[in-house]
């Protein structure tokens, strides 16, 4: 038995579906059920007796407490969070309360059931923190990518809630022994990503016939890589990563944005061509960039390709087919996440941004 916190979300709906998938042992799901989160994400596994689903707050340490007496996991794999930068800069509150203080208790409930377990589970036991390449901060046109022994420089209140978290969980290790693995990943994009985030956002707004609105300049630069592949990265750092360590996991797909934009319209124009023969990139608008934007992020993912023999199965050019793909043929779970609080975050997020955006040309 593992269990797994934000499994309902982008990531940890990925990643319980192909755990399950593969075989492996049954997996306790616990979800608060953010706008985030999402049950329909795992209809595959619905019915699956492999599959226990516990909707609560990873900060109830009696929830927690219990669920870990009752079940006595192996391991916990720790996705949940509130995980948009965008979101956090307008209401940083619920960043703190989940990624700082729902981590402490995450750990304390933890570190109390960890005291208790016998020598050799003691030994088998692991926690692993997801967390993100955020936590560096921003890098130049020529800095070397992330490396583990980057500085800390977060620069979001996403992105210090989620650096305070990584503190956290290396000194439970330090100071308690808890058995913890970090991972410090880059940006992710596939199947039941969120449409408030770039990639997408850009699929579902060029296929209602809106706009694709590009921050700023539409030139930072991001590494993404396809969610199977960060999936299979845990897993690994799982298996075999060193205790106390933390892996980068990226792509090697350094892009900026706007070639991003581009290419998701480029897949669209022959997978759904627009009526007319206008090509998507014609909705391109670049509006008011994000306050504190980082420039830059780029993964030096070269310890854990060493160390443990991980590397991503997908390149950009056929992760992000699959994902356009993907949202073609799915376009029900599209409609569904795209309900009333969806459409007031798009509001809030975007109506300043568009009045304010300087006229440019776009296509
Ligand atoms: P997401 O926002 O899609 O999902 C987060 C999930 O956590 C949701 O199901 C939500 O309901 C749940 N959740 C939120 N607060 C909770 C709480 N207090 N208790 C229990 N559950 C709660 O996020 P994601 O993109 O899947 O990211 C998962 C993890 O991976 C996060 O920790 C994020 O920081 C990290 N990460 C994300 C990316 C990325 O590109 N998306 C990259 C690197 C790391
Ligand atoms: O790097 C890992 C991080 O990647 C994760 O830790 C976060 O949880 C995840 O949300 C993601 O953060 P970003 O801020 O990089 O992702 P987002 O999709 O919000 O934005 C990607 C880039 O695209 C960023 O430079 C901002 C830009 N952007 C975003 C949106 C939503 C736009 O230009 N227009 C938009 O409408």
């Amino acid at each position: 038995m593992i269990l797994v916190t934000g499994g309902a979300g982008f990531i940890g709906s990925n990643f319980v579906l192909d755990w399950l998938a593969a075989g492996q042992e049954p997996v306790v799901n616990l979800d608060k059920l953010t706008y985030a989160g999402n049950l329909q994400n795992l209809a595959e596994v619905q019915g699956n007796p492999g599959h226990h689903f516990v909707q609560g707050d990873i900060g109830d340490f009696d929830l927690v407490r219990g669920l870990l007496e009752k079940h006595r996991p192996r391991a916990l794999i720790n996705f949940a969070a509130e995980s948009h930068v965008d979101r956090s800069i307008h209401g940083p509150e619920e960043f703190i309360q989940t990624n700082v203080v729902g981590t402490f208790q995450l750990l304390e409930a933890v570190r109390a059931y960890f005291a208790a377990l016998d020598a050799q589970e003691k030994s088998r036991f692991r926690f692993l923190h997801v967390s993100t390449d955020e936590v560096y901060g921003s890098l130049a046109k020529d800095d070397p990518a992330f490396k583990e022994s980057s500085r800390y420089e977060p620069n979001s209140p996403y992105s210090a809630s989620k650096a305070a978290s990584d503190h956290l969980v290396r000194a439970y290790h330090h100071t308690y022994g808890l058995p913890v693995v970090t991972t410090n990943c880059s940006n992710n994009y596939g199947p039941y990503h969120f449409p408030e985030k770039l990639i997408p956002l850009m699929i579902v707004n060029a296929l209602a016939g809106k706009p694709l609105p590009v921050y700023g300049d539409g030139q930072q630069v991001r590494d993404w890589l396809y969610v199977k592949d960060h999936c299979s990265a845990i897993r690994r750092v799982l298996e075999s990563g060193r205790l106390g360590e933390t892996y980068n996991v990226g792509g090697w797909n350094e892009k900026p944005n706007i070639e991003i934009v581009h290419s998701i319209c480029a897949i669209l124009d022959q997978l759904r061509p627009a009526a007319g023969g206008k090509s998507y990139r014609e909705q391109i608008a670049y509006v008011a960039d994000r306050p504190g934007h980082d420039r830059r992020y780029a993964i030096d993912a070269s310890k854990i390709e060493q160390e443990l023999g991980w590397r991503p199965a997908e390149t950009f050019e056929s992760g992000i087919r699959k994902t356009v793909q993907w949202y073609l043929d799915h376009t029900a779970w599209v409609e569904n996440v795209q309900s009333g609080a969806y459409r007031q975050w798009i509001e809030s997020n975007y109506q300043d941004r568009e009045a304010s955006a300087p006229h440019r040309s776009h296509a």
